[in-house]
Formats: C-alpha cells, structure tokens, sequence
C-alpha cells in the first residue's frame, strides 16, 4: 500500500502556443491538507483539472491510492473519489441550491422517475448543517450572494463520497465566520482521512490550514516542503522566483479637490444613510463583513442599481447616473467582484475586452481599428504582466488572476477620473497584487480618485489614506491610515464599537 492516496508525476499539459504544465508533481497523503501555491498561470488549476478528469493530459502519470489510473472523464474522477471545487463558479443559476447540490443524482420516488423533493432538501440541509453553514436550500442560485455560491460549489463536492478534494481557491469570497466554518470543516474531513488539496493566494491561509506545501512556477514543479519548515518569504521567493521588496508599496501624494460625494445615499434592503466624499490624490478603503452592502453602494454610484433617496456629486455638482453607460459617461468607473459574469466576455479575445468600454478611442472613421486596439492591449499586456500568447487570445482560456488583470486593462482604458475596486486582488498573486497596488500609485498620480472595497483587511490599512467601514448598510466609522489598526476595523465592522460607546 502505498503512503499516498494520490500521486501525480511528470504531469505535462499543451495548448496551443502555451505550456501550461512541464513536469508537473504532487503526492498526497491521506489525512494531509496540502497547499498548491504559484504565481497567477502557473499551472496549479490545469494540474486539478486534469486530476478531475476535465481536461486531458500530454504526458504524465497518476496513481490513486498506489494504483495506476488513466482518469477518462468527470464522471470517473468522481468514481475514483475526486470531488474538484472550480475556481470559477459551475452552477446552473435558475435552479434552487439543493437541485444544484445533487445535479443529475437526485434521490428519486423509488419506482418512478420522479424527484423526491422533500428528501432532496433533507439532504442537502444535512450537509449545509455539517457545513455550520445556514441557507435557504430551496432558494434559487441566483439569489445567491457570491459568497453563498461558493458554498454551495463546496457542498456539492462534499455529497459525493470523496477520498480526495480539491479546492481551488474557495476562500476567496468568504466572510471570516463563513472562513472559520470552512476550516473547521476542512480539518474533520482531514480526520475522517480525506486528503484535501488546498490552492490559495492567501499565504496566511496556508500557515494557518496546511500541513505541507507545493510550489510550482511556470508550469514547473519547485517544491514540496511541511509548512512547519517554511517562511512567508521562503514561500514567495519559490513561487516568483526572486525577492519581493515590499508587499504594500503604498505612496503618499498631497489631496486634492473633491472629486465624488455621496451624501445621504439609500436603497432600501441594502443600506442607509450613506455619506462620505472622494478627493483627487487618495485611496479610500471601503470595508466591512460581506453583506455589510459596500458592493450594492458601488453598484448604485455606478448606475447599475436605483436608489431610493440621497445624492451623488461629482466635482461639487449634482449628477443623475442613470445606468452605467451614464457612470461611464460621466468618468466613473467599477470594477466588479464578480467577474465572470460582470466584468468579463469570456469568449471574446483579450484584445476585445480591453477596447470594451471605450471604442470611441480606437475607431478610425467608422471602423474599430485592430491595429490601433492591439497596440493599446499590448501596452497593458506588459505594464500588467498578463500571462498570454497573444491580444487575440479568448478570455477564457486565461488563468483566473489574469482574467483579473484584463478587466483591469479594461478600466484603466475608460480614462475614469473616478475608479471604484471592488476586491481588486481577489485570485491574483503576491506578486501581480503589487503591481496592482502601484498601478493604483500610478493612478492616483494622475488625479484618479480610488475607492476599494476589500475584505482583505491587511491590504486595505497597507493602501488606503482613510478607511470607511460598515456595518449592517450603514457606515458606522472612518479610520485615518494613521489610526487604523485590525482590530479598530474589525469593532466597527462588527458593529461591537457602538455598543461599547
Ligand atoms: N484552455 C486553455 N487554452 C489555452 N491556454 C490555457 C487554457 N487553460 C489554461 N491555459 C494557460 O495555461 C497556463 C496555466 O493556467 P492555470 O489556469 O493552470 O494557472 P493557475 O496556476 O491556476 O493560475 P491562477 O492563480 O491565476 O488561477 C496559463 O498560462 C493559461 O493561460
Ligand atoms: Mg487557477
């Protein structure tokens, strides 16, 4: 018998103009959570795809609990016991959580073909309550908050009966409670034996989850180390292969005239009362639990959700921003958390999603021009570092942090004077996150006015001037950088600061 319940050797993947996996490796023990890390296309979500049975692979070879196996499909991975949570979500938005659960396997009236309904929600509640998670099994996805849908993704993992799981970055839209949960969960599934693969770009994920580590760079196994023997340096000079000087390269510049107001916004169910202003020369941060209501603010400023009282002013003046085409008119401009279905056209080129918002500066006459539209796609190409053979590349086919990187590119191209980040470094690297960070510099200098919303506590005291936070649609304080510290943030944002006041 062998000591691993899953290992993966030589794994070499193809496509065209891309190597996406040369000499890929990974042993798995049973009782082990093990942490794939690596810069954004480094090959970590093509390793577990080809374990899942969802892509083939070139050259390689896979053995499940010491025995060889030529994995054919989905189907068969999940026989083998291979549960794979997606990075991106690979739910059917119409149906109801419980029907999404147990999708082509749901438990039937014996003797008919008939779904049993009332077993089909017991179920699936069983495993939300294993989960510590609470939700409505019977409310359709699309009711969902993203959050919710990644719990869902994993309880649909946990229904079949797994030896391995996989998750692929499935933090990356949870609360703190809603991580702790995950957690627990991850480590009884470690008791009962299960190996789990765990990929994250949150290093302090992996100190506080993993027991050991892979690193892979460029396609290439690195190293596979306990992450008792490993520091968070050691970890990111493996994975970007050189020093990174400072993770938050955060720069000061004078503040400016007032670019954005809200004063007194509403929308009724998502929050209250919400004031606060915008000057040219800042970051502000604009944090909070999930569900606090930062993306629905976000959405109304851009014109994508009505509001129900208050107003927006731009440079002193009242405006009325109808729809986002307005927003966009106006010099306002959003980056989505959500960008697969927001952010991005998946099957149109990396070239086409850069030019998106902004046509009107790369026509000619009545044309768009191609030439024009690949010389700006390229320049963003190299100034972003976004891992692509070429501008007409379809979105798709990229890696999940530099999917990120092209809807950057896109707003960036739009010229906004006012730019709102909603979990601006959500999937991307350490490395990638920095030269967001100083795009963001870069910005800023210009006279854009930035505000980002982000749960990522560290990075929004590391690159924000002033921090707004909220609490139940309301914002119930703002730090100065000076005087924001974790825990501040987290009084307010827990809603505990009033109550002790
Ligand atoms: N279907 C495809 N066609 C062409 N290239 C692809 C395809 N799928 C992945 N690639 C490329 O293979 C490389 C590895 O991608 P992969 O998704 O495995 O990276 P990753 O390590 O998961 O990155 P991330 O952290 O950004 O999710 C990338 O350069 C990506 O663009
Ligand atoms: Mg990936």
């Amino acid at each position: 018998m062998s000591e691993y319940v899953l290992e993966m050797q030589g794994i070499v993947k193809r496509y065209p103009g891309v190597l996406a996996v040369n000499g890929g490796r990974l042993e798995l023990r049973p009782n082990e959570v093990h942490c794939l890390v690596g810069e954004n296309g480094a090959g970590k979500s093509t390793m577990m795809k080809i374990l899942a049975g969802a892509i083939s692979m070139d050259e390689g070879s896979i053995a499940i609990s010491g025995e060889p196996v030529a994995i054919q499909s989905p189907h068969h991975a999940q026989q083998l016991g291979v549960s794979m949570i997606y990075q991106e979500f690979n739910l059917c938005a119409h149906m109801s959580v419980a029907e999404n659960v147990f999708l082509g396997r749901e438990p039937r009236i014996p003797r008919t073909p008939l779904v049993d309904w009332r077993r089909l929600y017991r179920e699936t509640q069983a495993i939300f309550d294993r989960m510590g998670v609470q939700i409505d099994v019977r409310k359709p996805v699309s009711a969902c908050s993203v959050a919710q849908q990644q719990m869902v993704e994993i309880a649909k993992a946990l229904s079949v009966n797994a030896r391995i799981i996989v998750m692929d970055e499935p933090s990356a839209t949870l609360t703190d409670h809603e991580l702790e949960a995950l957690f627990a969960l991850i480590r009884d599934l470690r008791a009962e034996g299960i190996g789990i693969i765990y990929i994250s770009h949150r290093l302090d994920e992996i100190f506080a989850l993993g027991d050991r580590v892979t690193v892979m760079r460029d396609g290439e196994y690195v190293i596979t180390q306990p992450v008792s023997e490993v520091t968070r340096e050691d970890l990111i000079r493996h994975m970007v292969g050189r020093e990174l000087t400072s993770e938050y390269p955060k720069e000061e510049f004078a503040r400016g005239p007032e670019r954005l107001r809200v004063e007194g916004l509403t929308r009724k169910g998502a929050f209250r009362d919400v004031s606060f202003s915008l000057h040219e020369g800042e970051i502000v941060g604009l944090t909070g639990l999930v569900g606090a209501g930062r993306t629905e603010v976000a959405r109304a400023i851009f014109g994508a959700d009505r509001i129900d009282g208050g107003q927006i002013l731009l440079e002193g003046a009242p405006v009325l921003v109808r729809s986002p085409q307005d927003a966009i008119r106006q010099g306002i401009g959003l980056l989505t958390e959500d960008r697969k279905s927001q952010g991005l056209i998946l099957p149109m080129s990396v070239r086409e999603n850069t030019t998106l918002a902004n046509l009107q500066e790369v026509v000619r006459g009545i044309f768009v021009s191609r030439s024009r539209e690949r010389a700006v796609t390229d320049s963003y190409i190299r100034e972003l570092q976004i891992r692509t053979p070429s501008t007409e590349q379809t979105a798709q086919n990229l890696s999940g942090g530099n999917q990120q990187k092209v809807v950057l590119a896109k707003w960036l191209f739009t010229q906004s004077r006012v730019l709102i980040f909603d979990e601006p470094t959500r999937g991307v690297d350490v490395g990638a996150k920095v030269e967001i960070y100083r795009l963001m510099n870069d910005l800023v200098r210009k006279g854009v006015a930035v505000l980002m919303i982000s749960s990522e506590l560290p990075e929004v005291l590391g690159m924000c001037d002033r921090i707004l936070v909220m609490h139940e649609g309301r914002i119930a304080g703002e730090l100065s950088r000076a005087e924001a510290t974790q825990e501040g943030v987290m009084r307010l944002a827990t809603g505990s600061a009033v109550a002790a006041a």
